[in-house]
């Protein structure tokens, strides 16, 4: 998720551009860079004039204000890097061979390696390691003095997300930008022109933005705006006019990170999944494990390792890789891994799970596996990072920056890397699973779907409704237990850590069978037991465990599958998510649960994105 700024007009481009930065600075911060057009100058010819650099955005602004780039037509962006580490090189803007076209991108270009392999034979020079690369290449190739007509003949070739905006020195009067899949908004203001990724960007020059559709290309000039499709008819646009200010905007209009994070999970996971699944669905795509192939043949046992909400995703795993690929995995909180004496070898794989790839614990877990022979697998969010970089193979979560404290969707970043991980050992390891019923098409379709049914869940207005009314009732409790089983008993731990991190009310996470081997003893008419109940093979367990709270008086909020009327009649609240296959449930069954800790937190009126004594990133022990 990177940040998108684009200007055309009479103003300074270069202030307006950093100034729009600054307001996207929340979308990643590991590079910037701006393309600026400098003015002609009697005979001399304008020219781009491109400053880049690693490190946050204050580092090329200190560069910029020591020697500034004139101009008035200018592209920018703040890299949250997905393909390409971290450095100046792979910051944006990239530009064309020529010197004469500059282009920003933000999103996945998911076929970008067929891509550069044919531009390079005719004669392409890449500078960088970046999938955005090949899109200016692209429109260098088709360009033939008219900067949209080369956009558009070039995104046709083009798979994947992305939202751009393009310069070009030939036409000093054009600031172009496309969307399909990564947002992009237009604005206008007296002979000017902006284009970004988001609204704050742009509310200190007008209020007045025109929101691009997916397969639509704006051509900005002094003249005005005009909107067209890749099959070149001029849209009529309406502008829509905000009345929020810069800070709520950046929160596109939530009144905390976590819960617009809460609902970017759909296009977070749609991310992680692209370029992954083959067009065909019937094979996992995980090129980055290409150097382990090898050691997969020869390994033994799977160690996975991390803390927090990520140590609960490994507890997923390892359901998902024991089932799928019958391969032992073991899963360890890294601060008790690390000072334990595990059994490891050449033959087993630990693999760290991370969102900011930094957490002291993990990483001095990652060292003592390394040591002892073992090969590393991470999986990260934050490209370059720490335990990437001392890993053999890394997955990438495609998230982008997650901001509130409490994870989200990194979360379920976490899970869809699972999940094709697990799907990739079994194919490899075994294979006879993928035998019907079991077609690995039909999982993988399902697994594809699963954005779409989590969108689903978040519009479903009766379920805010049962959620907003357990706030009421509930949020002064003194805690709460959360219950699952099988795949959703990490489901449950998660849903208790969520409350416990944000709201500040005790809770306990438990697989529902133990209940009766302590929690049982605390049911009482006053305590909110929240019963994970999806129908799966483990649904009638959990039914009794549901009898059980309500004879002792206990309060039942449920969360289960829609139709279940059975769990109605002994449950005090019922949330109801979308029919699944039950084996992705933990997709499902956690959003109630990160909505829930959300809203009774603000009820009570937590500072939520910054909750007392907690960190995002724990670098030390
Ligand atoms: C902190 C954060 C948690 C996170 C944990 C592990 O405690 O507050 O949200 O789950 O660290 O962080 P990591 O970056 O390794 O996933």
């Amino acid at each position: 998720m990177c940040g998108i700024v684009g200007y055309i007009g009479k103003r300074n481009a270069q202030e307006v551009l950093i100034k729009g930065l600054r307001r996207l600075e929340y979308r990643g911060y590991d590079s910037a860079g701006v393309a600026i057009l400098s003015d002609k100058v009697g005979k001399r010819p304008s020219r781009l004039q491109i400053e880049k650099r690693a490190g946050k955005l204050g580092i090329l602004e200190n560069i910029l204000t020591q020697k500034p780039l004139a101009g008035n037509l200018g592209i920018s962006h703040v890299r949250w890097a997905t393909h390409g580490i971290p450095n100046t090189k792979n910051a944006h803007p990239h530009w064309c061979c020529a010197n004469r076209i500059a282009l920003v991108h933000n999103g996945i270009i998911e076929n970008y390696e067929e891509l550069k392999e044919s531009l390079i034979k005719e004669g392409h020079k890449f500078r960088s390691q970046t999938d955005t690369e090949v899109l200016v290449h692209l429109v260098e190739k088709f360009y033939q003095a008219n900067l949209e007509e080369a956009i558009r003949r070039a995104l046709k070739l083009v798979r994947g997300a992305y939202a751009i905006s393009v310069i070009c020195k030939d036409e000093p009067d054009k600031l172009v930008g496309a969307r399909c899949g990564s947002p992009l908004i237009a604005g206008t203001g007296e002979e000017e022109g902006f284009l970004a990724s988001d609204i704050p960007a742009l509310l200190d020059y007008t209020n007045e933005v025109t929101l691009l559709d997916e397969g639509e290309i704006a051509v900005l000039t002094p003249r005005g705006l005009e909107v067209q499709n890749l099959k070149k008819d001029i849209l009529n646009k309406e502008k829509i006019k905000i009345s929020w200010d810069a800070a709520q905007a950046e929160k596109e209009g939530f009144p905390h990170f976590m819960l617009k994070e809460i609902h970017e999970q759909p296009r977070a996971i749609t991310n992680t999944l692209m370029g992954r699944i083959s067009e065909d669905k019937e094979k996992v795509l995980l090129p980055e494990l290409k150097s382990l192939e090898k050691f997969f043949a020869s390994m033994e046992k799977i160690v996975i390792i991390s803390c927090g909400t990520a140590w609960h995703a490994g507890l997923v795993g390892k359901y998902l890789i024991e089932e799928f690929a019958r391969i032992p995995v073991e899963v360890d909180i890294a601060s008790e891994f690390r000072y334990r004496n595990p059994i490891l070898n050449d033959k087993t794989l630990v693999v760290a799970i991370t969102q900011s790839g930094e957490t002291a614990d993990t990483l001095a877990g990652l060292h003592a596996a390394k040591n002892s022979g073992a090969k590393i697998l991470s999986i990260c969010n934050v490209l370059g990072s720490s335990i990437p970089r001392e890993s053999d193979a890394v997955i990438y979560t495609h998230a982008g920056p997650e901001i509130a404290v409490a994870s989200t969707k990194a979360y379920t970043c976490q899970l869809a890397v699972l999940y094709l991980f697990a799907f990739y050992l079994a194919s490899l390891k075994n294979p006879s699973y993928f035998t019907k019923p079991h077609s690995l098409k039909d999982y993988l379709t399902n697994l594809e779907n699963i954005p779409a049914k989590i969108e689903e869940f978040l519009n479903n207005k009766d379920n805010k409704k049962v959620i907003r009314q357990c706030t009421r009732r509930y949020h002064r409790s003194f805690g709460f237990l959360y219950l699952g089983r099988s795949l959703n008993f990490p489901t449950a731990l998660e849903g208790a850590l969520k409350i416990k991190e944000i709201s500040y009310i005790h809770a306990e996470g438990y697989g529902a069978g133990e209940m009766k081997h302590g929690p049982i003893a605390l049911i009482n008419p006053h305590l909110p037991v929240v019963c994970i109940a999806p129908g799966d093979s483990v649904y009638e367990k959990m039914l009794s465990n549901i009898e059980e709270i309500k004879a002792r008086k206990g309060i039942v909020i449920s969360v289960a599958t829609e139709g279940d009327k059975f769990i109605s009649h002994h449950s005090n609240h019922v949330i109801y998510l979308p029919r699944i296959n039950p084996v992705f449930s933990p997709f499902l069954t956690v959003v109630p649960l990160q909505l829930l800790a959300y809203y009774i937190a603000a009820k009570r009126g937590c500072d939520i994105d910054r909750p007392k004594n907690l960190a995002k990133s724990v670098t030390v022990e």
